[in-house]
Formats: C-alpha cells, sequence, structure tokens
C-alpha cells in the first residue's frame, strides 16, 4: 500500500473544524445540541468539532458500516445503536465523508422516525461525484474528488484512522 503526502494537512484541518464550529455555535445558539457521531470513521473529527462547539452539547453514537474494502456494498449494518431519547431534541449527525450517501441517508432517515425537534447533517469530506443517494448537507469541511483517503479517522480495512492528517490512499499494483 502506498500512502502518498498529506492531501489535507493538519493545519488545513484543525482550521476547517473551528470554522465549522463556528458556524454551529452560531446557529444553534441558545440551544442545546444532541451530537450523534457515526463512527468508527468520525470519531477525530466528533471528538475535535464537540470540544470546539460553544453550545451546550450531549453526545451519543451509532456504530454502521456500509463499506467493504473500497467498494460501497450499499448496505447499512448498525453495529450500536443511540442510547439518547431523541425525540423533541435539536439533533446533528457528524460523519466523516459521504461518498454514495447510502449509509447517512439510511442513519438519517432512521433518526427521523423518533420525531427529533430538528435534523441536521455534519460531514467533514463530501465526494459529490459518487453520489447514488441525494442527501442535503448542512455543514460540509472540504468538497473532495473521486478519491480514497485516510487518515483522520478514515480508513482503509481499520488502519490509518491514527494519522493527524489525510491522505490520498493507493493500493501498491
Ligand atoms: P457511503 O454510504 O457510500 O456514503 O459511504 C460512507 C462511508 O464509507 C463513510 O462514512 C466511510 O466510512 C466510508 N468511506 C467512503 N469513502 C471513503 C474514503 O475515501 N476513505 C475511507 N472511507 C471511506
Ligand atoms: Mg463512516
Amino acid at each position: 500500500m502506498i500512502i502518498g503526502k498529506p492531501f489535507l494537512t493538519t493545519d488545513q484541518i484543525q482550521n476547517k473544524v473551528a470554522e465549522l464550529a463556528d458556524r454551529i455555535s452560531r446557529d444553534y445558539l441558545g440551544k442545546e445540541i444532541l451530537a450523534i457521531g457515526i463512527l468508527k470513521g468520525s470519531f477525530m473529527f466528533f471528538s475535535d468539532l464537540v470540544r470546539s462547539i460553544q453550545q451546550p452539547v450531549t453526545i451519543d453514537f451509532i456504530v454502521a458500516s456500509s463499506y467493504i474494502k473500497t467498494t460501497s456494498t450499499g448496505e447499512v449494518k448498525v453495529h450500536y445503536d443511540i442510547k439518547e431519547d431523541i425525540k423533541g431534541k435539536d439533533v446533528l449527525i457528524v460523519d466523516d465523508i459521504v461518498d454514495t450517501g447510502i449509509s447517512l441517508n439510511y442513519l438519517r432517515e432512521r433518526i427521523l422516525t423518533q420525531s427529533p425537534q430538528s435534523l441536521k447533517v455534519c460531514s467533514f469530506l463530501n465526494k459529490k461525484e459518487r453520489r447514488i443517494v441525494d442527501i442535503d448537507l448542512d455543514y460540509v469541511g472540504f468538497e473532495i474528488p473521486n478519491v480514497f483517503v485516510v487518515g483522520y479517522g478514515l480508513d482503509y480495512e481499520n488502519q490509518f484512522r491514527n494519522l493527524p492528517y489525510i491522505a490520498i490512499f493507493k493500493k501498491k499494483t
């Protein structure tokens, strides 16, 4: 496997997180946010983001997977579900990357059935080119082309999540 030089550096990442957290803090003024992280991919972004939000935040997680190696299976499996009561809450879903949109769309619909007061979606990366299911994203960190990236929570076969930057992953041929 080959990991190239940073595609997004730690500095670029941290600046973007601060920018997103500012926007979110202003938009939710006077409200309490229930932030739901989609694991595992969002764990680093999620913890950076909630740390910088200036409003009260409660947190919960969903562990879900839809991805085998570098192609989407189109199926979403929930391994761990939200424990918080969602009814009447201002829910913010936090994800690492939206690719086909299949996972997030499925999880969003699932949360909507539990009647939140409001529901918004924040994804650190957006690979619009690959979209299969249309989904509205309220907050996006970076629009990226159709490349497979790892680091800052994102993996290839569960590796490279710990990189403090984002790099393009290329399989050795
Ligand atoms: P989707 O259902 O196709 O939108 O897939 C979303 C999930 O696939 C993300 O939350 C990631 O876990 C994973 N994924 C999509 N693209 C990448 C990538 O470039 N690198 C690592 N994981 C990815
Ligand atoms: Mg994910």
